[in-house]
């Protein structure tokens, strides 16, 4: 750790990060989140855990610029949360469900690139990739409104890497997941991480990323309670376990007498190491499958996109960002130049209670992969407009 620590850029700085709720008559309410100070490292996996209140949710929607905090400073990749240039390199799969019901997987994915700017071409390939990786190709034209809570969050997680961010803030990744789908976020989690991103993960079962994390910050009452590594945290140092393939008798018999000899009074216990219930369940499962056995539900994707793990390329989403837009292109310019801000915006305001929801017209005729962009554009001004009449 500390070799990490000392050779890894740091990629966020929390120090005294606070935040307050206020009521209506501007009295303290809540405080969220109180005096916290951590650091994440580049490539590093940090689990931010807590039982439900803690103030996961109020640290990542600070990280991710959304919130103000009240005190405290919080710089990511040495800027502020709020810079345009920290929010292209982030990507961030909200807690709640913030998706448009009408529009398909695909139209979902192609929905959130164009807000970065990536070309028709581009924007189907990763889309077409990333669906593929979260397992959901065969649902690839059904609208999410009737995906299930499971495919709700895979493709939430495709949407968070649709721009190649080197930052991944997964809030609750694995909340409503079974075992399968659960297991399948992880090892997605770990693909990630070999590909050099940086991952902050939260979850209120700390069973479901325990195995993933590199480092934990464990919340309560919205301070930090415990941080350090699994290991460091939960190694038992005052005692010693031996693990041998199973022993005749007449050696335990031996074992035992050695160890009576030498503890004394002491308490001391042999038994037989137990796989978790996980570990158990997914052995069922994957046995099941190779029987062949039919399943009507999940079908299990796991091939990381190529895209995904071409060599580290931290500029590349820059270029996409930066490079002059091809004719066919009609994006507004205000919406190129702020499409991180104007992702994240969309976001959450799709988190919050009262997120507007974008009525799409009918469409009689399959739109042609050429017409996607103007398909896009055409919602996005809409959207746009929506937003603007709302908010009058
Ligand atoms: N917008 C808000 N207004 C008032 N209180 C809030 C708001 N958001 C969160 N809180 C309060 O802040 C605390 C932490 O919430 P949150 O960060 O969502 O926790 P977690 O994600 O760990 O479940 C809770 O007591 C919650 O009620
Ligand atoms: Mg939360």
């Amino acid at each position: 750790m500390a070799d990490l620590k000392a050779q890894k850029p740091v990629i966020i700085n929390s120090v005294g990060l606070s935040k307050e709720f206020r009521d209506f008559w501007n009295r303290p309410k809540a405080r969220a989140v109180n005096d916290i100070d951590f650091q994440v490292y580049e490539g590093e996996i940090v689990g931010l855990l807590g039982p439900n209140g803690s103030g996961k949710s109020t640290t990542v929607k600070m990280l991710l610029g959304l919130l103000y905090p009240t005190a405290g400073n919080l710089t990511i990749f040495g800027r502020s949360p709020r810079d345009v240039k920290t929010k292209e390199q982030i990507g961030y799969l909200p807690e709640e469900s913030y998706l448009y019901k009408y529009l398909t997987a695909l139209e979902t994915l192609d929905f959130f690139g164009s807000l970065f700017n990536l070309s028709a071409a581009e924007r189907r390939s990763r889309s077409e990739q990333l669906l593929e990786m979260v397992g959901l190709s065969h649902a690839r034209k059904r609208p999410v409104g009737e995906f299930s809570k499971g495919m709700a969050r895979r493709i939430g997680l495709a949407q968070a890497m649709i721009n190649d961010p080197s930052l991944l803030i997964l809030d609750e990744p694995t909340s409503g997941l079974d075992p399968l789908g659960c297991k399948e976020v992880k090892d997605l989690i770990m693909l990630l991480k070999k590909r050099g991103k940086t991952v902050v993960v939260t979850s209120h079962l700390l069973s479901d990323v325990e195995d993933v994390c590199d480092r934990v910050i464990i919340l309560y009452g919205g301070k930090i309670r415990a941080t350090g590594t699994l290991n460091e945290l939960l190694t038992i140092p005052e005692e010693s376990r031996i693990t041998t393939p199973l022993l005749k008798p007449e050696i335990t018999e031996k074992v035992l007498k050695i160890l009576r000899e030498n503890l004394k009074d002491e308490n001391f216990s042999i038994d037989h190491p137990r796989k978790n219930l996980e570990e158990f369940f997914l052995e069922v499962i994957n046995k099941a499958k190779a029987d062949s056995v039919e399943t009507a539900g999940v079908v299990s994707g796991g091939r990381i996109a190529d895209y995904l793990t071409h060599p580290s390329d931290s500029k590349s989403v820059l270029e996409e960002l930066t490079r002059a837009p091809e004719p066919v292109q009609e994006l507004k310019e205000e919406v190129l130049e702020k499409a991180p801000e104007v992702k994240m915006e969309k976001i959450q305001e799709l988190v919050t209670e009262e997120a507007p929801e974008i009525k799409i017209q009918e469409q009689e005729e399959k739109p042609e992969p050429e017409k996607d962009l103007n398909e896009v554009n055409k919602k996005l001004s809409q959207l746009l407009s929506d937003t603007n009449n709302d908010s009058q």
